[in-house]
Formats: C-alpha cells, structure tokens, sequence
C-alpha cells in the first residue's frame, strides 16, 4: 500500500479531485474533515472534542486526529493506494505520519500540492454547498443541483458549511499559510513534492496529472 497525501488550500480542490481518483479500482479517499464532521454528527467523544474548533475554523489536536487516521489505516490495509486529504495539517502532524507509515510498513507515494490562488479559493468556498443528509457536494458556479437548494441524489435539502462563513474562510486561510503551507517545503526537501497546477476549471486535466503522478 502507498500513501498519497494531498496539499493545498482550504477550498484548493482536494476533495473534488480524491473523490473522482477514488473511482479508480483500489484507490480510497480519506478526508479528515469529513471524518470529524461524522464524528460531530453522530456525537461520538472525538466528535465533540472537535464540534467548537472546527466551527471556529482552528485545528483539532493532532493527538486526536492521528489516532482516527492510525485506525484507518490499519482498517484498510489491503488498499493500493489511499489519498490523504487533510492530514497531516501541520510539521507535527507530518512527523506522525511519517511514524505510522514505518510502524505499519506502509510507503510514501508522495505529497501532490494543488496549487491555486487565494482569489480562486475564496470565490470556490463561497459557492459550496453540501447535501444536509447524504454530503454530496454542489457549487453554485461550477456544479449546481438541477433543482435549486436541493440535492439531486437523495432530494435532501443543501446548506452550507459553517466553516464556509466568510470571516471563518479568512482564518482558515491564515491558519493554512502559518501551519500547513510549511509542508510544502517539508516534502521539497525530502524529494517527496509533486505540483498540479488547481486553478482551473477543468477537472479531466487534474483527474489525469495526478494519475500520471500517482500511478
Ligand atoms: P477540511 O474539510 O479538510 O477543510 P479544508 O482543508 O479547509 O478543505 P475544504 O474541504 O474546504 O477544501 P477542498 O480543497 O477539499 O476543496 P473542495 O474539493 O471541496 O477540514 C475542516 C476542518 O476540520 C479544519 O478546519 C479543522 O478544524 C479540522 N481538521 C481536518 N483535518 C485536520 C487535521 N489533520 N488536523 C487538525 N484539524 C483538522 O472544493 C471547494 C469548492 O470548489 C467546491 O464547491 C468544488 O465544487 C469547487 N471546485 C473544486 N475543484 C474545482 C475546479 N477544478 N474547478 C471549479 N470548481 C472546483
């Protein structure tokens, strides 16, 4: 098995970008914010640890999140490759990783970085908006519903994230470029770096570089 860990914005793309290469036979997607938002969800003890700070647009402690990737892993173990999105989150968080993947005898693929400009992503965020039951995602710019407000998949109303606020997009974009954005360099000087450029609007192009990278 290998591990691919996904870098970029909050808004850059990731998650999008995961869930269309999690198609492809073997590959799964793990997305640490939708595991937190699971856990808030169904009021499990990591569930409410997390509920205020993720509103707040802030991290959870990285002891928390390491052990919900850790069981993870360990649950999917026959998987060829398992795309990382969201974790690690910052230098710490990347030590961790880099401990569960030799204790586990898992290899490192490499960390793919979306690259995509503030502008873009806020413009991204502010158009999201996520299935209320079932998490479909939609943007009203670049994917919206067939019926306004309503999810296509299972008719269940859509709402937004409250992460997604504007004042909270700011944060999470400060906490990003002081804690995450690190990582870009971290994995540079390693030889682990691989870039795509996330601008666009075109998925087909990412979906394909990142295969080229991955497989
Ligand atoms: P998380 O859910 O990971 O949020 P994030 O990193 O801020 O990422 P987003 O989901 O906002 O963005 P994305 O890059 O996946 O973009 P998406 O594909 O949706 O984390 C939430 C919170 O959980 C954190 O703030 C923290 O509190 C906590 N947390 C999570 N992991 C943690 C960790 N390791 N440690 C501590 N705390 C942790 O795209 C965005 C929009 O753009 C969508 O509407 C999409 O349709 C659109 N779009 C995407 N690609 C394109 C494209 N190519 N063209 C046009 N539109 C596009």
């Amino acid at each position: 098995m290998q591990i691919v860990v996904l870098l970029g914005a909050p808004g850059s793309g990731k998650g999008t970008l995961a869930s269309m290469l999690s198609k492809l036979p073997g590959i799964a997607h793990l997305s640490t914010g939708d595991l937190l938002r699971n856990a808030v969800k169904a009021g499990t003890p990591a569930g409410l640890e997390a509920k205020e700070i993720m509103e707040s647009g802030n991290l959870v402690p990285d002891t928390l999140i390491a052990r919900l990737v850790e069981e993870y892993l360990v649950s999917h173990a026959s998987l060829s490759t398992i795309l990382l999105d969201g974790f690690p989150r910052n230098v710490a968080q990347a030590d961790i990783l880099a401990e569960l993947l030799e204790k586990h005898e898992v290899d490192f693929g490499c960390a793919l970085l979306l690259d995509v400009a503030d502008e873009v992503v806020i413009r991204r965020i502010s158009g999201r908006r996520v299935c209320s039951a079932c998490g479909a995602g939609y943007n009203v710019d670049t994917l919206p519903p067939k019926k306004d407000g309503v999810c296509d998949a299972c008719g269940s109303a859509l709402c937004t994230r409250k992460d997604d606020m504007p004042e909270t997009v700011q944060h999470r974009l400060s906490v990003y470029a002081e804690q995450t954005f690190p990582l870009v360099e971290y994995y540079r000087t390693r030889g682990l770096l691989q870039v795509v450029d996330g601008s666009g609007d075109d998925l087909d192009a990412k979906v394909k570089a990142a295969v080229e990278i991955i497989q």
